[in-house]
């Protein structure tokens, strides 16, 4: 319990941190240390940094509380303390046996596997954890759970919630207390369902916009993500001067990742981010500086290295830098499987992350065989007790500063159970005007905006009612696929936003998302952009958009050589290359992700009926935008800077300004396909053949259809549309294989440590008796096999469905991940017949299968 007030003065957080960094940058190293380290080393120097104190003061009887109940606890329970599992593999059974410290509802996992489950089985699954952990009817020391979720855009995993815009547009609104307020209101969601702890805010300072997550960032300008954090996590957990502190209207944040997630090489998820410690410190940890000072409870440690080295596995950064010389009183969480990536860890096994500082591991599958090891271990010396006893007090100290050893059900406390609370009107209200403020006017050619609503307007373009895309990544499953509309009962897509708006000025708005039309309208809004992604599956090398395949552009040609001016709205989870896009526009707007309020797009669009401008545009762009598919990473300051358009630029009503055509050469020598996705819409990706061969080992690339080779036939066939499939039928007479080859060897060993699935959409007409292996290797022969269609586990038969199955089944049979040549390597030597649509990585499957041999 907190009974001392803490002594700091209030001051303007921002300020404060400004004086923190410039007081660091004129500190002497200390005399017995050498030079600043040189940019290859992976070790921090403490001095580098500012020395902080946490905002909260020591508070004596509250530390005498966690000495008490360290020192009255088994090493088993400890030990439990420090494993965070995930629901998906976690039952309230296990965090009773093992006294687990947290459990993690991860971006897949929902109460019994539904990634709709109602907010009444969210709010049951807390009790049950909840009351488990509390039920120590053998003598043992009670210690509640920790109940943690990514609510990164609200409380998004839960159906009804309200949606934010992601960051990005956060970003590109520049207001602090806009998003203290969306942080507040989301902290009122979670707790409404039991949930205690956001893994946000995500203060990463994204620099290669190829990154998969820049979305998840608010501004490559550390400044802006600094002014954030400190809003966010004050939003979240309340202010650590004031009364209300992380009450059971607030949850626990967590900055992350801690450090260097946005500087990866190439903008590679998990990479190597390759910078001097200034650089580390002064652009990716200015949003951890001002979290800190703002008292995040939590820092969730990045999967990416620094210089060559695992940020879990990081001592000198976790250990001495953040705790020791930052001052951070709370605990180091780990990532998804994070420590498992560390030189010589397993995910099962990991003492290097406990030692090096991490003090919570997330383990989400990997838990009990952790807990084994860690156990063994601990008590062996390989991980000291007083490292143990440490990272137990800091989770103690957490769960004792929120109250939660009283707080009783999560049902029961003060907003516990308020369903009403999820996507309530001012919830939803703010949500809005959010949307307003993140959209950037990028043309305006003869003043096109603001339009008439009595005007009739053409709405096209498939983001114009989709809500799931228009809310990307993170929405109700991890990469925000595989939903429909009614999941979204608190929203409207950008489509019924405009309809509602011309309707009530009597005007005519019509939906057709291929754009066609019987009366000619009088403008067409052209909602497009990036479908939804999450983490790595979001990494693309390069930004163009739509590479090989611009059917917005056509679409957007298409009714400007109609004669019908045109506005595109642009949904994106990072600036892209669209100079073709905008240059076939009247009108361009950004408009990010912005969740679900998508009326929030028609308050700007429109006059309002008396044809008054209410809203302007007021968004400003948070990343260089860039000039071509292929530059460099553009951030302001670096070496041969030449965006498009600057970070802080955005066109607004009040000021009309004309833009004149944009170069158009994408720098691109061809269009590369994204990766991922290996044959789709009817096409082999660039970079793959469909090779089929037969016994006598004779290798037919096929180039155009039909092919074959002895024993099986190659034709077109049609699943969504004309001919975007291929059939195999094999006639039995000889045996016979077909598979897709890259030219070069790929590295998949990441993805399927993240869990991705290979997804192939398919139709089975006929199965061999024994059924199918599915092939994934390195070439030749090298590799291994996954039997589908087992007597055990029959697969559909005559219609498509598409079939799942983890990458990392492929290196349990054997396959060499880190250089795969193969994919979707499929062989018969009886009568069969198949056909295929989309062979991709995903995450989402109609039918998954677990990793059995043939
Ligand atoms: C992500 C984290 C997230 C965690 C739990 C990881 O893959 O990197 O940002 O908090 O999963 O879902
Ligand atoms: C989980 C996410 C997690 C990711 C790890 C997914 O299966 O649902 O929460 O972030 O794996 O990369």
């Amino acid at each position: 319990m907190r009974t001392s007030m803490p002594v700091m003065k209030p001051a303007p957080f921002a300020a404060l941190l400004v004086s923190l960094l410039s007081a660091c940058s004129t500190l002497e190293a200390p005399a017995t240390r050498t030079a600043p380290a040189a940019v290859s080393s992976s070790t921090a120097n403490p001095g580098n940094w500012p020395k902080l104190s946490p905002p909260l003061p020591r508070d004596a009887a509250l530390e005498a509380r966690v000495q008490d109940l360290v020192a009255r606890m088994s090493v088993e329970q400890k030990v439990g303390q420090v494993i965070q599992g995930d629901i998906g593999s976690t039952t309230p059974d296990d965090v009773r046996k093992y006294q687990l410290g947290s459990v993690l509802a991860g971006g897949n996992s929902d109460p019994g596997g539904k990634y709709n489950a109602p907010a009444a089985d969210w709010l049951k699954l807390a009790d049950d954890m909840h009351a488990a952990s509390m039920d120590m009817r053998d003598g043992r020391v009670a210690i509640p759970v920790l109940l943690g979720i990514d609510a990164v855009h609200g409380h998004n995993n839960v159906v009804g919630a309200t949606l934010f815009p992601h960051n990005i547009g956060l970003g590109a609104a520049n207001d602090p207390e806009l998003v203290r307020k969306i942080a507040a209101a989301t902290a009122l969601e979670l707790r409404a369902t039991g949930f205690e702890w956001t893994f946000a805010p995500t203060v990463t300072v994204p620099r290669d916009d190829r990154w998969g997550r820049t979305y998840e960032g608010y501004s490559e300008d550390p400044a802006l993500v600094a002014r954030y954090a400190t809003a966010v996590v004050e939003g979240l957990q309340g202010s650590a001067r004031e009364p209300g502190f992380l009450d059971h209207t607030r949850v626990a944040a967590s900055s992350k990742h801690f450090i260097g997630d946005g500087g990866t090489f190439e903008g590679k998820d998990k990479g190597d981010t390759r910078v001097s410690e200034a650089e580390l410190r002064d652009v990716h940890g200015a949003g951890h500086l001002a979290a800190l000072a703002a008292g995040t409870q939590t820092v969730m440690a990045s999967f990416s290295s620094w210089n060559g080295q695992k940020m879990h596995g990081n001592r000198s950064l976790l250990t001495d830098v953040l705790k020791a010389r930052l001052g951070f009183d709370g605990f180091v969480v780990g990532d998804w499987n994070g420590h498992g990536e560390v030189a010589g860890c397993t995910n099962e096994s990991c003492a290097a992350a406990l030692v090096a500082g991490v003090d919570m591991y997330m383990a989400p599958d990997s838990w009990r065989s952790l807990h084994a090891n860690t156990l063994a271990q601990v008590r062996s010396g390989e991980i000291p007790m007083d490292r143990l006893d440490d990272a137990v007090s800091r989770i103690l100290r957490v769960k004792l500063r929120m109250g939660l050893f009283e707080a009783g059900l999560p049902s029961k406390r003060s907003v516990g159970g308020r369903f009403d609370l999820l996507g309530a009107d001012a919830h939803r209200d703010l949500a809005r005007e959010a949307v307003r403020k993140s959209l950037v006017l990028l043309k305006n050619d003869r003043s096109l905006l603001p339009l008439d609503p009595r005007a009739s307007v053409l709405v096209a373009g498939n983001g114009a009612d989709d809500i799931g895309k228009q809310s990307g990544g993170w929405t109700l499953s991890w990469q925000g696929t595989g939903n429909r509309p009614a999941d979204f009962p608190n929203a409207e897509s950008i489509w019924q936003g405009i309809r509602s708006a011309v309707a009530t000025a009597g005007g005519q708005a019509r939906l057709d998302v291929a754009g066609r039309y019987s009366n000619k309208p009088d403008v067409a809004i052209v909602v497009f952009g990036e479908d939804p992604y999450a983490e790595f599956i979001g990494d693309i090398p390069n930004l163009a958009y739509q590479p090989g395949n611009a059917t917005d552009l056509a679409l957007l040609r298409r009714l400007r050589a109609e004669g019908i001016p045109v506005v595109s709205v642009f949904l994106s989870g990072r600036p892209l290359w669209v100079n073709r896009e905008i240059n076939a526009s009247d009108a361009f707007v950004a408009a990010w992700l912005p969740g679900s309020e998508g009326g929030g797009i028609a308050d700007v669009l429109f006059k309002d009926p008396q044809g008054r401008i209410v809203h302007d545009f007021t968004g400003t762009l948070p990343f260089s935008w860039p000039r071509t598919a292929s530059q460099p990473p553009q951030n302001v300051g670096a070496t041969g800077y030449d965006p498009q358009f600057k970070p802080g630029h955005g066109l607004a009503y009040a000021r009309p300004a004309a833009l004149g055509a944009l170069p158009e050469e994408s720098g691109l020598a061809h269009d590369d396909a994204p990766p991922g996705v290996y044959f789709a819409a009817g096409k082999v990706a660039a970079g793959w053949s469909l090779r089929i061969a037969d016994a006598s080992g004779t290798v037919e690339v096929v180039r155009t259809l039909p092919a074959g080779t002895r024993g099986l036939a190659v034709t077109a066939a049609d699943h969504l549309a004309q001919e975007d499939a291929r059939r195999l039928r094999w006639d039995g007479s000889a045996p016979a294989q077909a598979w897709l080859q890259s030219d070069a060897p790929i590295d998949l060993s990441r993805e399927a440590m993240s869990g991705a699935m290979l997804v192939v959409a398919m139709r089975l007409d006929r199965v061999p008796a024994d059924g199918f292996a599915l092939r994934l290797s390195c070439g030749g022969d090298c590799g291994g096999h996954v039997a589908i269609d087992t007597g055990t586990a029959p697969l559909p038969r005559g219609t498509w469905f598409t079939l799942g199955v983890p990458l990392q089944c492929f290196k349990t049979a054997g396959t060499d991940l880190a250089r795969v040549e193969r994919i979707f390597g499929i062989e018969s030597s009886a009568g069969a017949e198949l056909a295929f649509s989309s062979v991709v990585l995903g995450d989402k499957a109609d039918v998954r299968i677990g990793c059995t041999t043939h």
